[in-house]
């Protein structure tokens, strides 16, 4: 085996279920993304919850409808593309149009959308994007306000997302539900002229630099093709490493296998101890 072959059968060996070995005839790879367990393109080759979709016409590997861009073993977390909401005027109908905004429903699985690296951002010059979620404790709804005036456009600056033309949000911890809305109240009727549409999304922070005519056209969507990347976390269970050791199902069992509590609410993930 060469060293080159070792490096990414390592992080595997560290999270390998004894009682339950994926068969070593798994595919681990779908367009050049590995896909190292629990992760799986089968059922059988997946812990519960982590199976995927590898669709080889496309080259794209799914979970659900949504994209996987990356997945991250040692740290728990992946990167998926996710649909960007957006409220356009119509100039056919002289009104709005329905807003298309996305709903995310990851309840019942082992992700959660990431409170780190992850910002809800809004774009437009008159805009009002809520982010809904209903969670365990009852109906949380927050979001923001971008607003820039025709002759204001001059204030708008590259790089700079804060109120005018872009605002910015973090969300709180451990969500596993997102809805976006837009407020009607809030519209581009009066100003469809130069900014007709306003987008909202969930987007990974580090993938974002605001750019000046992303208030003022379609240049926003366009860049991401409708589709923005964010982190999502994994975790294995709903239990503490301290509770799930207990259990006969507990996955971090090699001996250079770590167990590492959930950062982002419950469950756990398995680090090499050993690992270079
Ligand atoms: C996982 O596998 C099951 C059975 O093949 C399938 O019904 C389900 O849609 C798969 N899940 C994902 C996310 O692909
Ligand atoms: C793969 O993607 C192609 C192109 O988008 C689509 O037509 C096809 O139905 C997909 N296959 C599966 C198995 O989802
Ligand atoms: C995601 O994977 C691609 C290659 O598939 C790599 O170029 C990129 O650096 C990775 N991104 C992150 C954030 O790890
Ligand atoms: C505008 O509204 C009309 C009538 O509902 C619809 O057919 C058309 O697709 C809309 N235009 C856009 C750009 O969404
Ligand atoms: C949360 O929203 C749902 C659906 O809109 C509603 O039925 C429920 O009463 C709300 N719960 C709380 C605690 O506000
Ligand atoms: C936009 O979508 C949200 C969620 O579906 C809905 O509550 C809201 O009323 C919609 N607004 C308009 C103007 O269609
Ligand atoms: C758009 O905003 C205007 C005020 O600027 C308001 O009169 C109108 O009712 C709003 N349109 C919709 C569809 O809510
Ligand atoms: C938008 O532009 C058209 C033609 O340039 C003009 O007739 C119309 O009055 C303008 N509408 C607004 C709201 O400024
Ligand atoms: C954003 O993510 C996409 C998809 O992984 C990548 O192709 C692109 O280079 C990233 N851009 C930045 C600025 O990080
Ligand atoms: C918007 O600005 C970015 C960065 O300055 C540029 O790359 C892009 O081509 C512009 N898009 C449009 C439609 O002007
Ligand atoms: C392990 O088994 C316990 C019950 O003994 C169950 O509550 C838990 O969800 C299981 N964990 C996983 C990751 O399947
Ligand atoms: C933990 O997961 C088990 C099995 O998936 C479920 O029955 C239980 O209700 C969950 N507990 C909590 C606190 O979410």
């Amino acid at each position: 085996m060469s060293p080159f072959h070792l490096l990414f059968v390592l992080p595997w060996l560290c999270v390998a279920v004894l009682a339950s070995d994926p068969p070593p005839s798994c595919e681990r790879k779908c367009s050049g993304i590995e896909i190292p367990y629990p992760f799986g393109l089968e059922p059988a080759c997946a812990l519960s919850g982590f199976n995927l979709t590898c669709n080889t016409t496309e080259g794209k590997l799914y979970f659900g409808n949504a994209e996987l861009l990356n997945i991250s073993l040692l740290e728990g977390w992946v990167r998926m593309r996710m649909d960007i909401s957006s409220y356009c005027y119509n100039d056919t109908l002289h009104d709005m149009d329905e807003n298309y905004s996305w709903v995310f429903d990851l309840t019942d699985t082992p992700y959660r959308l990431s409170d780190v690296g992850n910002m809800f951002t809004v774009i437009g010059c008159r805009t009002l994007a809520y982010i809904d979620n209903l969670d365990v404790d009852g109906n949380l709804t927050t979001g923001c306000v971008a607003t820039c005036r025709q002759g204001e456009y001059s204030s708008l600056t590259d790089g700079a997302c804060s109120g005018i033309g872009c605002c910015q949000m973090t969300i709180p911890m451990g969500l596993q539900y997102y809805q976006v809305s837009f407020d009607p109240r809030f519209n581009t009727t009066e100003i469809y002229n130069f900014s007709r549409c306003s987008y909202a999304a969930l987007i990974e922070s580090s993938n974002f630099t605001f750019s000046k005519n992303y208030s003022t056209s379609s240049a926003f969507n366009d860049y991401y093709g409708g589709q923005a990347p964010l982190r999502v976390v994994w975790a294995i269970g709903n239990e503490t490493c301290e509770v799930a050791q207990e259990k006969s199902n507990y996955t971090c069992i090699s001996n250079n296998s770590e167990c590492v509590d959930s950062l982002n609410g419950s469950g756990y993930i398995c680090n090499c101890s050993e690992a270079r």
